[in-house]
């Protein structure tokens, strides 16, 4: 018997030849006695250990199973602590594989969504006697969240419904019916039997014995793993060098971090994200040992640079032909597995590569219930421990990252909750620009003027002016205090003006006549685009009765360069009347108020708005989606422009 390993083989950078394989299933679908009977089947296990086991066995009288040999081997592996007991190896006649999961690590998951760990293929394991649980169906999801594509799926225990082919079958169809609604495609279905040893290595118990399943032609799971294709190698990858940190003696600066991806060689023009900064690397050096003139994947280095730029810890090198994306907003695939729900509008660390960054969910697009992938509730704006979300999250600042399927390193983050990982995730959907057209790449953090776009790229959306009008008591401000509310719990940045911040400071030299009316809605307008220039959503609420003021408002907004939406807050004037609410309207009929809008002023209704809301026909939350409804579209970061710059 050849022994091979339990040590995880180091492995020279760059060389990729393992498979990483994850096994996942139910606890009681048979993932030991599976891994145990193939470690036996591949002669994988030290010399005698078999032999030790079945007279252990013997000797406390119990039958021998093929899952006491990973547990042996997973015991031995404990007393030695220099050995990461996440990682067994076995091999096949065409190469080594590493099992990157084995059954109770309770860290897997963690570790699988952290980067601890990370799998190329994956075994499925479903048992013929049980049928697709609960389980099955949120390990596939597992899958489809890690973006792992090369999957088996073993249908075990067929021992134990006679060898059925239509028991087989019928597994087959309901999970593969349900592994396509979420995007995941399995390479093949094989009907085991771990115990006996059919299908998972050769076709029958032993040699020469009977095929059980003589209807099945397909691989064996061995033959179906050898089958799958390794990944590419890092050192193909696009360059990856976050910097860990920077070290100056005298004027020289090296910079030292790991390469994660691709290969780094002294005279490439290197580009810095976030700032955007680009030197060519003048010589890579080892803290021992003579320089190099190229360094690979895996690696860890200290580089100078030509020409001294800034850089620092967090910053991302890459060559500038195939450099990530940089943005501060962005979509991703999270599993949280926090004590507290993730909760939309408060903020998080992030930590992506040796990036840290402050980051605040922006909306929660999809909660899916991991079992029975059911999407909850449609949007919600929290997710609970356990649960699997499409998310929006904004940072603080730049943040460097990959999209996960073009670069796993770089498109995986963590998120941090009262010191601890409580959730992970992986980006995609993220665009790229061409840094080497635009030079100017991210104008965010250039050092000219700041421009509306840079506010654009930081907020996330576009400054803008709701306008809305309508007769005093029509629930103007009552509206516009809740979209403030509302816009500002989903991150973005929006002020309310109205007549009690405008007319007790600015305006509180005007008054009623309609001269006064007119100079209030001019500097209203006037305040509300310079709102809009400094990026902010402005909601204003003034009664301001004149069409052609709002004309002119709209025209000033517009000039500015600015969204501006003229929402008609209508109610009859009886029911403002009734409502009343600050005993106005009584006071004018009873003279007490001169020039009273609706009673002894025109109130000339919009012949055009954007929109027009009936409070007297809707509740306020059905006015305030309305508007939302309306403007939120419109104020999102979504040209090419507003992000890709
Ligand atoms: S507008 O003339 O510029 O459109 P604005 O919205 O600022 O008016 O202020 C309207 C608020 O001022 C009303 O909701 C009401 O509370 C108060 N108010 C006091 N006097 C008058 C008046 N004569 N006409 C209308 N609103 C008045």
């Amino acid at each position: 018997m050849s022994s091979v390993s339990s040590v995880p083989v180091s492995l020279a950078p760059g060389q990729t030849s393992r498979l990483r394989v994850v096994f996942v299933g139910h606890v009681d679908h048979g993932k030991s006695t599976l891994i145990g009977r193939i470690f036996f089947d591949t002669n994988s296990l030290p010399d005698g250990k078999v032999e030790q086991i079945q007279k252990a066995c013997a000797e406390e009288g119990m039958d021998f199973e093929y899952a006491f040999l990973l547990d042996a081997l997973l015991e031995e592996q404990e007393q030695n602590i220099t050995i990461d007991t996440t990682q067994i190896q076995f091999k096949t006649a065409k190469r080594p594989y590493v099992i990157i999961d084995a059954p109770g690590h309770k860290e897997f998951l963690k570790n699988m969504i952290t980067g601890a760990a990370s799998a190329d293929a994956a075994v499925l394991l479903i048992a013929a006697n049980e049928g697709v649980q609960e389980q099955s169906r949120r390990h596939g999801y597992l899958l489809s969240l890690l973006g792992i594509k090369q999957v088996v799926v073993a249908v075990n225990k067929m021992d134990l419904v006679g060898y059925s082919q239509e028991i087989f079958d019928a597994v087959q169809t309901e999970y593969l019916a349900f592994l396509a609604r979420i995007g995941v495609e399995a390479r093949a279905f094989v009907p085991i039997s771990a115990r006996n040893g059919v299908n998972v290595a050769g076709r029958t118990p032993e040699v020469g014995a009977p095929n059980p399943m003589l209807w099945y032609t397909g691989p064996t799971v061995l033959e179906m793993l050898d089958t799958f294709e390794p990944p590419a190698p890092l050192v193909a990858m696009p360059l990856r060098l976050p910097i860990q940190d920077v070290y100056r003696f005298d004027d020289r600066r090296l910079l030292v971090g790991r390469i994660e991806s691709g290969t780094l060689k002294v005279g490439d023009a290197l580009v810095f994200s976030p700032n955007n900064k680009t030197s060519v690397v003048a010589s890579i050096e080892n803290w021992s040992g003579p320089h190099r003139s190229q360094a690979l994947a895996g690696e860890s280095v200290a580089i100078t640079l030509k020409e001294q730029i800034f850089v620092q810890r967090g910053h991302i090198a890459s060559h500038e032909e195939t450099a990530p994306i940089e943005s501060n907003r962005f979509k991703a695939r999270l599993f949280w597995m926090g004590k507290r729900p993730l909760t939309v509008g408060q903020t998080y660390k992030l930590k992506l590569a040796t990036q840290e960054l402050d980051a605040e969910v922006v909306s929660v697009e999809r909660v899916i219930d991991a079992s029975t992938l059911e999407t909850v509730t449609g949007e919600r704006p929290f997710i609970n421990r356990n649960d699997v979300a499409e998310v929006t999250l904004q940072t603080r600042g730049a943040l460097v990252m990959d999209n996960h399927d073009r670069n796993p390193f770089m498109g995986r983050f963590v998120i941090v909750d009262e010191r601890q990982v409580a959730g992970g995730g992986i980006i995609h959907g993220g665009v790229y620009s061409d840094r080497t057209k635009v030079k100017s790449a991210n104008i965010y953090w250039s050092e000219g003027n700041v421009l509306p776009r840079n506010r654009t790229l930081r907020n996330g959306h576009r400054g803008a002016v709701v306008w809305l009008t309508g007769l005093s008591g029509s629930g103007k401000s009552t509206i516009a205090r809740q979209i403030e509310r509302e816009l500002f719990n989903a991150g973005r940045q929006v002020y309310v003006l109205d007549g009690d911040n405008i007319r007790h400071g600015l305006n509180s030299n005007l008054g009623f006549a309609p001269e006064d009316r007119v100079e209030n809605i001019r500097r209203v307008a006037e305040v509300a685009t310079l709102m809009a220039d400094a990026g902010l959503i402005v909601v204003t609420a003034f009664i301001s009765p004149y069409l052609q003021d709002r004309r002119r408002a709209r025209e000033i907004v517009l000039e500015g360069g600015h969204e501006f939406a003229e929402i008609y807050v209508d109610a009859p004037l009886a029911v403002c009347e009734a409502r009343d609410v600050k005993g106005l309207y009584k006071r004018a009929r009873a003279g007490e108020i001169e020039e009273f809008t609706g009673i002894s002023a025109p109130y000339e209704a919009p012949e055009n708005p954007e929109l027009r809301v009936q409070t007297e026909l809707l509740t306020l939350e059905e006015s305030v989606s309305a508007v939302l409804e309306y403007v939120v579209p419109r104020v999102r970061a979504v040209s090419e422009d507003d992000i890709a710059i």
